[in-house]
């Protein structure tokens, strides 16, 4: 058992939940990293397969463009699928996919990558080869994570930009990626409405010239436009005899690019974080493993959106690598009733949950009665992530969903880390609202504006020491800016862009980001992005953003804009800019508020002081105002 001399409200793992961990606890994977950081991560890839071997397992001569497993030939691809086909395991259930209509499909191992293979000649039909970047936008079905399984097994690059962004997110991110083909759907079921994709998807056409051809999955079945000469039903394709299942799988050099995913970052546009085979294989494998305890009995429900970091990780790479099952839900959680969630979890025997706070925290909302109608007895560990978990959220979710038997694992990671980094594993103790310490081997520390580590309880910048197989591996098409926001601060040292503290026992607790980037639902969104949807307003001359807290969704943006001269102020104004930025961002970035200004506090040489409008919002000191010009 643990010792029990940790300080503050802890909890400690159930005698059951030690006994049963069929994993290492976490000192002895921590002892084995310590002594041999290279060693341990060389002898988790050795479970996965390789062509050839690598002669290096880190090269840091150029740093800080790390590289992982150099000389090492695989395809994360077949390491998802074909490793698993050739083992008794190729009928095992890979996939399971409930509609938001209730509609059930499922793939064996098998099955998935004969779909894989299939639709992966049909991409190389369409002249997409290795290095080529492919957009998806589609909604939560299984014909996404076979897109992204294919492109990966020819070895060109999938960009999947998140269904819930619209016109010019999408735009933005294909034009940028410079994507020869998109996949999309004619639409996607959410809360028993169409979102139409593919009219979406026409609109931002218009605005990008890059795209030779379009897929569209059926899945919604309206009509659609589609324009001749580029546009193809994947349906129609997927039956022409170039849809083969014979593909051969090329080998790839372990540094060979696996995706990009745009993620909003201190300043500007988006930027496309860039991903390896090898090392982010290795990353999502070791990672899912110790920490979840997936078992090959286990059904994995990951809740989250495959169009973001946490789906691409834990949807599908990682669970897949494993062999295990991985359930996807294509709606909202409280469609029809609020009691959707427990509904699947009882009816599939989902054993391991993962989400986020939000999610808890909207459907807590509708109170106990609603999860207490099932039968939640499959659940044997939950998970966390996005943002840091309220102890009351916390709480509710140990106690009701997990019926106080199941451990919560808290993980703290971002798009640009593709795993976990701080995490507590099944038998740690845990405290409500830490994620405990860095994964094994991982060496993180707060340091303050001078780079000097603060002490106990103190609040600084969070940063990591040493590098780690998945680790982002520069921005794509612009790796200056990669040095600059990660690597520049504190030489040497990558910066999450957090602030935290960590208390006497070691444990850290995530306080919130200190750049521009506003976390609402969990969702990453830039306070730059949304300015510039508002000042694509003919009415709008300038435009602030900030985050102010909520309850549900952690934080709801607020904006503040000064119109353009001349311009009346109509009592509609400010409802019209927020379905404004709804119809140019997505819904998710459309403000809680908007409020119309004469004039926004700026810095001297013209930044806006967000900060300033903050604590005016919330009513607190603003601080310090010398750089304020007025
Ligand atoms: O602020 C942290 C918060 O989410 C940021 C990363 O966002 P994104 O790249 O979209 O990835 C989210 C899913 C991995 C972090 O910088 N964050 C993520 N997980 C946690 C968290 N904050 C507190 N606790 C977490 N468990």
């Amino acid at each position: 058992m643990p010792d029990k001399t940790l300080t503050g409200d802890v909890t400690y793992p159930s005698e059951e939940t030690v006994q049963q961990a069929r994993v290492p606890r976490w000192e002895e994977l921590a002892a084995e990293a310590e002594k041999d950081y290279l060693g341990f991560w060389a002898r988790e890839a050795s479970e996965l397969y390789w062509s050839e071997p690598w002669t290096q397992v880190l090269d840091d001569s150029r740093k800080p463009f790390y590289q992982w497993f150099i000389g090492g030939k695989t395809n994360i691809a077949y390491n998802c699928l074909d490793r698993h086909v050739r083992t008794p395991h190729r009928n095992k259930l890979a996939l399971l996919w409930e509609g938001e209509k209730g509609e059930f499909r499922s793939f064996s191992y098998f099955a998935l990558r004969r779909e894989v293979c299939r639709f992966a000649n049909l991409l190389r039909s369409l002249g997409i080869k290795k290095g080529d970047r492919v957009t998806l936008y589609m909604g939560r079905i299984p014909e996404l994570p076979i897109a992204m399984l294919a492109c990966a097994r020819i070895g060109a690059i999938h960009s999947v930009v998140y269904g819930g962004f619209t016109v010019e997110a999408l735009a933005e991110r294909i034009e940028d990626s410079k994507s020869k083909v998109l996949i999309t759907c004619d639409g996607a079921y959410q809360r028993g409405k169409i979102v139409p994709l593919k009219q979406i998807a026409d609109e931002a056409l218009q605005r990008t010239g890059t795209i030779e051809s379009v897929l569209v999955v059926r899945r919604t079945g309206q009509e659609v436009n589609m324009e001749q000469g580029r546009d193809l039903w994947y349906h129609e394709l997927m039956n022409l005899p170039i849809a083969n299942v014979d593909h051969p799988i090329e080998m790839l050099d372990a540094e060979t690019p696996l995706f990009l995913l745009y993620t909003s970052g201190t300043t500007g546009k988006p930027k496309a974080i860039l991903h390896t085979h090898g090392g982010y294989m290795v990353g999502t494998y070791t990672t899912l493993k110790y920490v979840f305890d997936i078992r090959e009995e286990d059904r994995y429900w990951c809740a989250a959106d495959p169009g973001w970091i946490t789906g691409h990780s834990y949807i599908v790479y990682g669970p897949l690598l494993n062999g295990a099952t991985s359930f996807l839900y294509e709606g909202a959680p409280t469609f029809p009733y609020p009691n959707r969630w427990w509904q699947m979890i009882e009816k599939y025997g989902i054993n391991i949950l993962y989400t986020a706070p939000t999610a808890i925290r909207g459907l807590m909302r509708f109170g106990e009665a609603w999860p207490n109608r099932h039968d939640l007895s499959s659940l044997r560990l939950l998970g966390s992530v996005g943002e840091p978990i309220n102890p009351e959220a916390w709480r509710w979710y140990h106690t009701v969903i997990g019926r106080g038997r199941c451990p919560i694992m808290d993980t703290w990671w971002q798009t640009e880390t593709g795993m976990f980094m701080i995490t507590p594993m099944p038998s740690v103790p845990l405290k409500p609202g830490s994620g405990t310490r860095p994964f094994p081997g991982l060496h993180m520390d707060i340091l303050n504006e001078e780079g000097v580590p603060v002490g106990a309880n103190e609040e600084g910048y969070l940063v990591i020491q040493n590098p780690w197989p998945a680790m982002m591996r520069t921005l794509y098409n612009d790796p200056q800016r990669y040095v600059d926001q990660y690597w520049s601060k504190f030489p040497g040292m990558y910066l999450t862009g957090d602030s935290a503290r960590r208390d006497e026992d070691g444990y850290y607790w995530i306080i919130g980001r200190v750049d521009d980037v506003i976390k609402v639902s969990g969702y990453r969104l830039g306070t730059a992005e949304i300015e510039s949807a508002l000042v694509s307003h003919p009415a709008v001359a300038e435009a602030a953003a900030i985050g102010l807290p909520h309850e549900i969704k952690g934080n709801a943006i607020h904006a503040f804009v000064i119109l353009k001269a001349g311009q009346a102020r109509h009592d509609h104004l400010t409802e019209e800019l927020r379905s404004h930025v709804s119809h140019e961002l997505g819904p998710i970035a459309k403000p809680e508020k908007i409020e119309i200004v004469d004039s926004l506090p700026k810095t001297r040489s013209g930044k806006i002081m967000r900060r300033v409008l903050k604590a005016r919002a919330l009513g607190q000191d603003p601080g310090n105002l010398a750089t304020l010009e007025e």
